[in-house]
């Protein structure tokens, strides 16, 4: 049953004049409070290094709602609204501000009745998540005295599982498991929700979601944009820690886990981990040959010209850095035996999409299967984004005299017609996080599962050099990539 949020508090974001404030969490809030899903005692305060009053500061993120709100901005709900912002000054890296921090927080108590609750947003590099949160408890900003003090964090949450494991620790030396919530935006997005659902809401997909009857599944994150301004981070996380690490084994678990016990935090999160836990099966010698890195060259986004990975802004001429990873994974427990799951990310490819398809098994070569060519086997298809919606795909006859087949499709579009303008990831998530429900942050357990996965591949690929780029912008990606499947008589299905 949905909780309504009652609860009063400031949120604090650290980062507060950065590019996910700007495009993400002031649009994020500002939905929120159009649906009337904030509190009424609520402030949110941006903190930043820069100079400039809370008149400015609201003006800049005027103009940034209305480049990115989901709702476009009606002036009397942005009067309501640009109340609740504040501007704060500091330097994140000096302790002492912190001092003067905690009694701005104060006084907006007494004139908010916000009472001492505060969600604080870590939006910065993560070189900084440290030691916010040291600085917080040393000026006791983060002791659950009569109120609650959160932490949101954003990812990465580490670069392997040693300082993943190092930050956690030092980060639970101040905020209990319970008031951390770790952010993978995927798990905010509508469909990644509706994948529970899907599954087990449905007689008909659950009693075939198997290897009995599924040939092999396949999930797609792929992207049109190249490094954008992201040099630096991306140089070292590449598509191996920005994207499979976190949104792609999150989307993996939530696609193969066992039905949960419960639907709740705790029950869901368990099957995620059991199934994250499963992928120790694909071990140094198996992932070697079913790991396909790729970086982008030169060439053509559509008609426009497009550079090549390692002539960006900021990126070295000689970085070796993927931009492409495509992965064939076994799970290798009862439900999916040895049936291989493909998972490919990328930028600047062929199209923009995040989609799920699993490809059931063909019926034996007799009757249709022997006497036509071109029977496809049936398809689901889950799309996450940016269209939203579930499609089946399965052989019919084709109307007319001649006996011919033709493959035809059930759609259902979530996001097609107006009235149905789903909320975006960062509304659910911090809707969430003020709700006090962890179902769907990421819990150390499942980040330190997927850490141990990721360092397998990583210590492989530090053994040899990789021959880039070996992909053209606008395709789908390095040829390895569709031989991985090929080899198993499989195909991308790029629809
Ligand atoms: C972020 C990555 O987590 O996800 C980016 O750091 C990537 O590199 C982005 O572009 C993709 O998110 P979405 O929601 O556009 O699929």
């Amino acid at each position: 049953m949905e909780r309504k949020i009652v609860s009063p508090c400031v949120m604090i974001i650290f980062g507060g004049t950065g590019d996910l404030t700007h495009r993400k969490l002031i649009p994020a809030l500002y939905n929120l409070f159009y649906e009337g899903n904030l509190p009424d005692s609520f402030a949110v305060v941006g903190v930043g290094r820069k100079d400039k009053n809370a008149s400015e500061y609201k003006h800049e993120l005027q103009a940034s709602l209305e480049k990115y709100s989901r709702y476009k901005i009606k002036p009397e709900v942005w009067e309501q609204f640009s109340k609740k912002i504040q501007y704060y000054k500091m330097e994140i890296t000096v302790s002492e501000h912190y001092e003067g921090l905690k009694v701005f927080l104060n006084e907006m108590d007494e004139t908010l009745g916000t009472q001492g609750n505060r969600l604080y947003y870590l939006s910065v590099a993560p070189s900084f998540f440290e030691m916010i949160t040291k600085n917080l408890a040393q000026y006791k900003m983060a002791e659950n005295v009569d109120s609650w003090q959160r932490l949101i964090i954003e990812k990465p949450f580490g670069h392997n599982l040693e300082t993943a494991n190092y930050l956690n620790t030092e980060i639970s030396k101040v905020f209990p498991q319970e008031n951390i919530f770790r952010i993978d935006h995927y798990l905010g997005k509508e469909m990644l929700q509706n994948m529970l659902v899907i599954r087990f809401g449905n007689a008909l997909f659950e009693s075939f979601w198997n290897s009995r009857y599924i040939e092999n599944i396949q999930i797609t994150s792929s992207e049109t944009v190249g490094v954008e301004n992201r040099a630096d981070y991306y140089e070292a996380s590449g598509a191996l820690r920005d994207m499979l690490q976190n949104h792609m084994l999150q989307l993996l678990a939530l696609v193969a886990m066992e039905p949960p016990a419960a639907i709740d935090a705790k029950s869901i999160r368990d099957e995620k981990i059991k199934f994250l836990r499963t992928l120790s099966k694909n071990n140094a010698e198996i992932i070697k040959g079913n790991i396909v890195r790729g970086q982008y060259g030169e060439g053509k986004m559509g008609s426009k010209p497009a550079l090549a990975y390692r002539s960006e802004n900021g990126i070295s001429p000689k970085s070796n850095t993927e931009t492409f990873i495509a992965a064939k994974l076994i799970a290798g427990n009862f439900r999916w035996g040895n049936m291989p799951f493909y998972l490919r990310t990328g930028k600047r490819m062929k199209q923009k999409t995040t989609k799920v398809v699993i490809e059931f098994k063909s019926l034996p070569e007799i009757l249709y299967f022997k006497e036509y060519n071109g029977m496809q086997p049936n398809l689901l298809e889950i799309r996450i984004q940016p269209s939203e919606g579930v499609s089946f795909s399965f052989n019919a006859k084709r109307p007319g005299t001649q006996n011919g087949i033709t493959n035809v499709m059930m759609d259902f579009c979530q996001n097609c017609s107006l009235e149905n303008n789903s909320p975006e990831a960062y509304e659910r998530l911090i809707a969430d996080a003020l709700k006090n429900d962890q179902t769907l942050f990421t819990s150390w357990d499942e980040i330190e599962a997927s850490w141990s996965f990721i360092d397998n591949i990583a210590n492989i690929w530090r053994q040899e050099q990789p021959q880039f780029p070996n992909y053209a912008p606008d395709t789908y990606g390095p040829s390895d990539s569709d031989v991985l499947l090929t080899n198993n008589g499989h195909k991308w299905w790029n629809t």
